[in-house]
């Protein structure tokens, strides 16, 4: 597609002798509201070398720059160059492009190949998938689309918690108070309970903190039966997870997670030792981090059990030889920051100069209205309840209004998921939230629910119009203002993803298709359509489509879908 920017710096290379297009270019802004122009330039970088005040050389470049097919206008506006581009131009070049490259539209060949792993979701085994594992896993996802969709060679990995002294805990709990058909018909809330109390009983009985203990040592020396209970825990969890995987639409490319790691650690330790980085502390080794004022990290136990850390040590370095990426991406909650900051440091101090290619990504916290959640308590909402409750409640919403919307529970499933996951991705990830339910299944606002109906309200133009659209059409016709927004709105799209990816902050697609939709129910409301002037409708329709087609494709980056009828 042209490039607007760069014909506006060209424009202006022209007058000035002393900046390069690139950093012409660079320095060129969107103006504050849209009366002032589509582009300025600040001439206040250009003082200096004119000796003249900025908005005299603003004045005297907007005389001096002559209009071409592209530039409709130049005016000055105090110390800036303020440009308007061809309406019927940029019309042309956006629907050109978005018919031409359908689900395409918005992709790109910047990252050039590069490979970024994204690891998210990773929940713990024989723990419920709650609510605040959906951060991660929406946060996670849209991010892999998102790097995706720019030339990334991009790698899903779920690293399962699925391995430490928990695991001793629950072996004592089961084999204390267990029933194997009750876990088999019911794993996680049946886990969970034994669970719970283990440390309830814990309390009164603190013996038995010991002799879990003496199971995770057995379970990673490999005693039979603590493996073979272990082996069951996690494939009855798995089973769980995946019914939400499903309902998600979410696929990993590894589902490698601590567990994968054991085998490995050793030579960790031993690569610590070699560099001199392990102290012993009471019996434990570990990596003194006092010069670089962090805590220290506990790599080994006095029990010789490793830890959390030590496998993510291991688990980093395992991941540099087997993808060999050039960004590896964490997306796990802000609690973490401290183990993320010791861990990235160790790595450093051991010698790995990627350790500057790993990325924490963290989100803020989901408390429930009802206080903080807590596994060991009970105290979680899972899930697969929300997203089920979702689906129910959208499809009584279509039953009510519109049952003749086809296929009603794909139609519902699509609805209620994406009103989840499009909540969970409207804020900056770094807000700190309250789950409620009445919020999450309100479909009122600025909700997924409303973007998704805004594509089958297009959805259902097309279908009355009934013929092929075609870009033949005449542009001049869309210079008014209301789809000249929409329009700019989406030659906009490919930027907006770039931003969101160098922020990685899923929450700017989300941003951008409300503004999308909000600008196309303006045109909407606004101009008839299927008017009887035949160029006029044409003109239009190709409009609806363009809006359509960038409004499907923003939502697949959320992970949503976008349903043609509700
Ligand atoms: N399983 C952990 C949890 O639920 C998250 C794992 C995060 N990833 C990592 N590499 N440490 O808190």
């Amino acid at each position: 597609m042209k490039d607007f920017k760069l014909a506006i710096a060209e424009c202006l290379k022209s007058k000035i002798e002393d900046l390069t297009l690139d950093e012409i270019k660079e320095l060129i802004e969107v103006p504050p509201n849209k009366d002032m122009g589509d582009y300025a330039f600040p001439c206040f970088k250009l003082a200096k070398v004119f000796r003249k005040a900025p908005n005299a050389i603003a004045e005297d470049l907007a005389k001096e720059i002559s209009l071409t097919d592209d530039v409709s206008k130049v005016i000055n506006l105090g110390g800036y160059v303020n440009f308007f581009v061809s309406k019927s131009e940029m019309a042309k070049e956006v629907i050109k492009k978005v018919l031409n490259e359908k689900s395409n539209y918005g992709k790109s060949a910047f990252g050039d190949g590069k490979t970024v792993i994204v690891e998210y979701s990773s929940p713990n085994i024989a723990k419920p998938f709650h609510i605040g594992h959906i951060r991660t896993t929406v946060i996670g996802n849209a991010l892999y689309k998102i790097y995706d969709s720019q030339g990334y060679n991009t790698i899903r990995i779920n690293h399962l918690g699925d391995y430490g002294t928990q695991f001793g805990k629950l072996i004592v709990a089961f084999k204390s108070w267990g029933d194997k058909s009750l876990v088999e018909a019911n794993p996680i809330p049946e886990l969970l309970k034994l669970y719970v109390k283990f440390h309830e009983v814990a309390e009164e009985k603190p013996e038995l903190e010991d002799e879990a203990r003496e199971w995770f040592t057995k379970l990673e020396n490999g005693d039979e039966e603590a493996k073979e209970l272990w082996q069951w825990f996690r494939t009855e969890s798995l089973k769980e997870f995946k019914r939400v995987y499903d309902l998600l639409e979410i696929e990993f490319d590894s589902l490698a997670g601590e567990s994968f790691y054991s085998d490995k650690m050793q030579s960790v330790i031993d690569t610590l030792n070699e560099k001199g980085l392990l102290q012993e502390s009471q019996g434990a080794q570990i990596v003194d981090l006092e010069p670089y004022n962090i805590p220290p990290a506990l790599i080994m136990k006095n029990d010789g059990s490793t830890l959390y850390i030590t496998r993510d040590l291991a688990a980093a370095i395992y991941r540099k030889q087997t993808y060999d990426f050039d960004k590896c991406l964490y997306v796990v909650g802000s609690q973490q920051n401290l183990h993320f900051e010791q861990c990235f440091k160790i790595l450093e101090l051991m010698g790995y100069e990627w350790s500057k290619d790993l990325n924490h990504i963290p989100f803020g916290m989901v408390a429930l209205e009802e206080g903080t959640m807590s596994t060991r308590k009970g105290r979680v909402v899972f899930l697969e309840d929300v997203l089920n409750q979702a689906v129910d409640k959208t499809r009584e919403i279509i039953l009510a209004k519109n049952p003749n919307a086809g296929d009603i529970d794909a139609v519902a499933k699509e609805v209620g998921v994406g009103a989840v996951v499009f909540q969970e991705l409207s804020n900056s990830r770094i807000k700190d939230y309250t789950f409620s339910w009445e919020k999450t299944l309100s479909f009122d606002g600025e909700t997924g629910p409303y973007v998704q109906y805004t594509h089958a309200r297009c959805c259902s133009v097309i279908r009355k119009y009934g013929q092929d659209i075609d870009s033949n059409i005449d542009f001049s016709l869309l210079q008014d203002e209301g789809s000249f927004e929409v329009l700019k709105l989406v030659e906009s799209f490919n930027q907006s993803i770039l931003v969101a990816l160098r922020k990685n902050e899923p929450h700017i697609i989300t941003r951008f298709v409300l503004d999308l939709a909000q600008a196309f129910n303006k045109f909407y409301h606004d101009n008839p359509i299927l008017v009887d002037d035949e160029e006029l409708k044409k003109a239009r329709v190709a409009l609806v489509e363009v809006t359509r087609q960038t409004l499907e494709n923003g939502l697949a980056l959320l992970g949503m879908k976008a349903p043609h009828r509700m």
